[in-house]
């Protein structure tokens, strides 16, 4: 049968509908996320096929290539079948640092330059990437706010916050996401997430599959995916997507096989009991 994405939907910031199993497209760029990837046609491929099997919410950022994975997206010819979320707040270099940048003017900076290379006025979904200890996270966020209102963002969202940071960024502009680290075996974020199901703000967890690192949930997830004639992978996004109804996972491949097992894995269904125990 063919693969599809049957995940069901949620509308982030009350209108841009998506099927909740998203892409993630950082894993396109070469490596250490710095420069293009060896075959470029190849990545473009994996987001086609990504659309093509369903999934409309893909996730991006200034700071993959950095520009690279951003011209990607609009190369591949998907920015008007999918959500495209992007993000600004860190700046790359050769060593492949990543270095939090905040600062309101190369925030004003960014969005014109991620318009350009995804090749939209307005930016479906645009996201703080860091909290930068080096500029007031109020002076940041109010840069992100005047985006929106001056339209040239539709939704602002936040990465790697606190409940206390969201708190704060939500007295200046409504947040439409949360995207933090989470999977299975890492779980530190778990009152981040409860505070985006209070508000009804989509999470996006990122590593969603720990790249294949689970940690002590390797051995549960691999009992769990034997019973289902699964992979580990599958089931690690069959629990995200059965922990928290606001949850969009993003799993990030440069593999079209990858990406197909991926997608296959919104047709699981755990049972009560295994969600349990994958969440204790
Ligand atoms: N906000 C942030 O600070 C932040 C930080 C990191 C990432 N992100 C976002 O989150 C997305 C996902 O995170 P991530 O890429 O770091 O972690 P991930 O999705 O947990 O893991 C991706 C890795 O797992 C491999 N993989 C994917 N599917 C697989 C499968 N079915 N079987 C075996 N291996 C598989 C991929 O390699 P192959 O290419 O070989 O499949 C890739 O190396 C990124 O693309 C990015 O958009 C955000």
């Amino acid at each position: 049968m063919a693969v599809t994405n049957e995940s069901d939907t949620f509308d982030i910031g009350g209108e841009l509908t998506v099927h909740r199993l998203g892409f993630g497209a950082m894993r396109l760029c070469g490596p250490e996320v710095i420069g293009p990837p060896d075959d470029e046609a190849a990545a473009r491929e994996v987001l086609q096929r990504a659309v093509d099997l369903g999934v409309d919410f893909i996730d991006t950022a200034d700071s993959y290539g950095p520009g690279v994975s951003e011209r990607l997206v609009r190369e591949a010819g998907v920015t008007g079948d999918a959500v495209v979320a992007t993000k600004a707040g860190l700046l790359r270099n050769t060593d492949g640092d990543w270095l939090p940048h905040g600062d309101p003017d190369y925030i004003r900076n960014q969005v014109l330059a991620s318009r350009d290379r995804l090749g939209v006025d307005t930016i479906d979904l645009y996201q703080f990437h860091r909290p930068d200890p080096d500029t007031p996270f109020e002076d940041s966020v109010e840069a992100f706010a005047e985006l929106k209102d001056e339209g040239l963002v539709d939704h602002v969202g936040l990465s790697n916050v606190t409940v206390d940071q969201l708190e704060t960024a939500r007295d200046q502009v409504e947040i439409a996401t949360v995207q933090n680290q989470y999977n299975p075996g890492n779980r530190d974020d778990a009152n981040v997430l409860q505070a985006c199901e209070e508000y009804d703000i989509g999470f996006i967890p990122w590593f969603p599959l720990g790249a294949g690192d689970l940690g002590e949930k390797a051995a549960v997830l691999d009992e769990i995916a034997d019973e289902h004639d699964a992979t580990r992978m599958q089931v690690a996004l069959a629990w995200h997507l059965q922990h928290s109804p606001v949850t969009l996972p993003i799993p990030g491949t440069s593999s079209l096989d990858h990406l197909e097992e991926n997608v296959a894995a919104t047709a699981i269904s755990l049972s009560d009991e295994e969600v349990q125990r994958l969440s204790e």
